[in-house]
């Protein structure tokens, strides 16, 4: 997920444009462009690598002026964050220029067939094939550039939002969506001159007007100086602007409408899912495609044992990928400390597979832990959220969520991110290995494809969890147990609580609880248990009996439908039914509700706790 802004009116774009694109760098912020047509008629395109001041330093001696344009803040998926990669991508005569928001999932066909051809590129992003092909439409087709869009998006499989401009048309802008949100301002200048904005959101915009247009997926738009404005979807069928009046101020824009970042990525954890699988799980033909595993096959076929190093919330979905590749493909995963790994001069065979798992691919321990397995000949894998960081780019190979920026320091959509890709990650190599049977792989593969649904389902039926949370605020410790699958994401659950509300919190194994941390319970200490009705379910009853008996509050998730557990919980959270191993990627959602609407009731600033950091560079 990246930023989009664009102009055209008659005031100077680019101050627009910059102010813009700072208001969208929370999305993304791996490299920085803008593209103007200036007074003598140059199409400039200006782009660099970092954050946006870094661009506005290169702009500094440039030709800025004109008063159409369009910018970028990239969130790479394609192609490593620098300068070439950054947009706005030229076409190759460098007559077009254009931004995109998205994926483009067939770019490696469309590429090939323009480089037959004779097309050459300049960047290593799915982008660039966009702007190249529609070039290709104009010259093959002698068609301006709404039609070659319409033409060239006819083609594209995958995910966008582009913005274009053309050159010689320099009082036209294009800009169309499928996938990825694209917004177009309507305005007035001081001139009264019609004058239009686009944005990824409404963040760019809501200070020059009110009045926009939420683009629809398959829509094309075309707008000019004249106040001319007409949309028509990929059939070239005129659709009626709808004018809407923005309702929101800048803070609620940035967040999306929450009130937090982490509210908003906890609601994004459907759709970020989605874009996770997407070109990967392949239902029709129940395939899982990786290509970090396609690629070194032989490794993943011969390699007998899989060690994961990662820290904190990764390391729970670390210990939750061991169960399901153990059960899927029959060979020892171990799940290391990245801080302890480092230290204690591991064992570590050349034939092992080390995998480091790691949302920001920054973390001090994580990048030593696997460069002291480097040391031993072990072959890396990376599970990242940021291209092109420091993990991602010291291992042989790996999967990126592509779950999008998470802010919020507390990870909950790259927590899930890492959780589904873990399973993606077994499928394959279970492929490879032979080790899952056809009807039961097939049933997998079509149980992921649901969970994002499932997830949605989730987030709607545990709403009025903020209605109870305050009865919490006072409490001094919680417990969290689960058993299997479930037990990793008692520790999540756990960690969750405690960093954003600073309430002691402790995740256990549930049959552990009569080893020592059943002493604790009282009515003072909320236990969350985690009890969906699915292997173990009667030991956790009998855990759960225990509990009451020593007058402890039960608050369970349980299996839609369930009225025996929720008979002896003083609160509980439905989930619906799923295959134990994709269990944690439902029961995580009321565990990361009830953390934050704790937390908030505690007054608590849920975004920034104190003494944390989104990503921990130091030791
Ligand atoms: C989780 O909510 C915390 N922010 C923290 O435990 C985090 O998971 C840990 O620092 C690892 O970060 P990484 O995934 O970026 O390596
Ligand atoms: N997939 C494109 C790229 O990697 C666009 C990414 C974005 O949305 O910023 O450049």
């Amino acid at each position: 997920m990246c930023g989009i802004v664009g102009y055209i009116g008659d005031q100077q774009a680019y101050p627009i444009l910059i102010k813009g694109l700072h208001r969208l760098e929370y999305r993304g912020y791996d490299s920085a462009g803008v593209a103007l047509i200036s007074q003598s008629g140059e199409l400039n395109v200006y782009k660099e690598k970092g954050k946006v001041v870094a661009l506005e330093r290169l702009c500094e001696k440039t030709d800025v002026t004109g008063t159409i344009g369009i910018a970028h803040t990239r969130w790479a998926t394609h192609g490593e964050p620098n300068a070439s990669n950054a947009h706005p991508h030229y076409s190759e005569s460098r007559s077009l220029a254009l931004v995109h928001n998205g994926i483009i999932e067939n770019y490696k066909v469309l590429r090939l067939e323009l480089e037959k051809n004779g097309v050459t590129f300049r960047s290593e992003t799915d982008t660039e094939v966009l702007v190249q092909l529609v070039e290709f439409m104009m010259n093959s087709h002698h068609c301006d550039l709404y039609t070659a869009v319409q033409l060239a998006l006819k083609n594209v499989v995958g995910a966008y939002a582009i913005a274009i401009l053309e050159k010689s048309h320099p009082d036209t802008l294009v800009c169309a969506r499928k996938g990825s949100p694209l917004i177009i301002g309507v305005g007035k200048s001081e001139t009264g001159r019609p004058e239009y904005f686009l944005g990824s959101d409404a963040t760019p915009i809501i200070e020059y007007t009110d009045k926009v247009i939420y683009l629809n997926d398959e829509e094309i738009a075309v707008m000019d100086r004249t106040g001319r404005l007409e949309i028509t979807n990929l059939a070239n069928v005129k659709q009626t602007p709808q004018l809407v009046t923005l309702q929101m101020n800048l803070e609620e824009l940035e967040k999306g409408g929450y009130p937090h970042f982490m509210l908003k990525e906890i609601w994004e954890q459907p759709n970020a899912l989605r874009t996770c699988i997407k070109g990967r799980l392949d239902r029709e033909n129940s395939e899982v495609v990786l290509s970090g595993i396609i690629d070194n096959k032989e490794k993943f076929q011969n390699c007998r044992r899989i060690i994961i190093c990662a820290c904190g919330t990764s390391w729970h979905s670390a210990l939750i990928g061991k169960y399901f590749i153990e059960e899927a493909c029959q060979i020892p995963v171990e799940v290391e400390y990245a801080s302890e790994f480092r230290y204690r001069n591991p064992v570590i065979f050349p034939d092992d597979v080390v995998v480091a798992v790691s949302q920001s691919g920054e973390t001090a321990d994580t990048l030593a832990a696997i460069q002291l397995a480097k040391e031993k000949g072990a072959f890396l894998y990376g599970i990242c959220n940021v291209i092109g960081s420091s993990i991602a780019r010291a291992t042989n190979s790996g999967t990126y969520l592509h779950v999008g920026p998470e802010i919020g320091v507390a990870s909950t959509k790259a927590f899930s991110g890492q959780v589904i890709t873990l399973a993606l990650l077994g499928l394959a190599i279970a492929k490879v290995r032979g080790t899952l049977d056809t009807k039961f792989y097939q049933m997998l593969v079509d149980e992921l494809y649901q969970i994002p649904d499932k997830m949605q389902w989730t987030l709607e039926h545990n709403k009025d969890i903020d209605k109870f949370a305050e009865r919490f605020t006072y409490c001094k410790n919680f417990l969290y147990l689960g058993r299997g699958y479930n037990y990793p994401l008692a520790l999540e659950g756990a960690l969750k609580l405690k960093e954003i509300s600073y309430i002691h919190a402790e995740g256990y194994p549930a049959a552990e609880m009569k080893h020592g941390p059943i002493a604790l319970v009282d009515a003072e200490m909320p236990v969350v248990v985690i009890a969906p009705k699915k292997g173990m379910y009667d030991k956790v009853v009998s855990n759960i009996q225990e509990i009451k008996s020593r007058s402890g509050k039960i608050i369970s998730v349980v299996t839609e439908g369930d009225t025996v557990v929720k008979g002896m919980s003083d609160y509980c959270f439905v989930i619906p039914d799923t295959r134990d191993c994709f269990v944690p990627l439902l029961a995580v959602i009321p565990l990361q509700l009830l953390s934050y609407y704790v937390a908030i009731a505690k007054g608590c600033n849920v975004d920034q706790p104190r003494n944390l950091a989104k990503s921990v560079t130091v030791e």
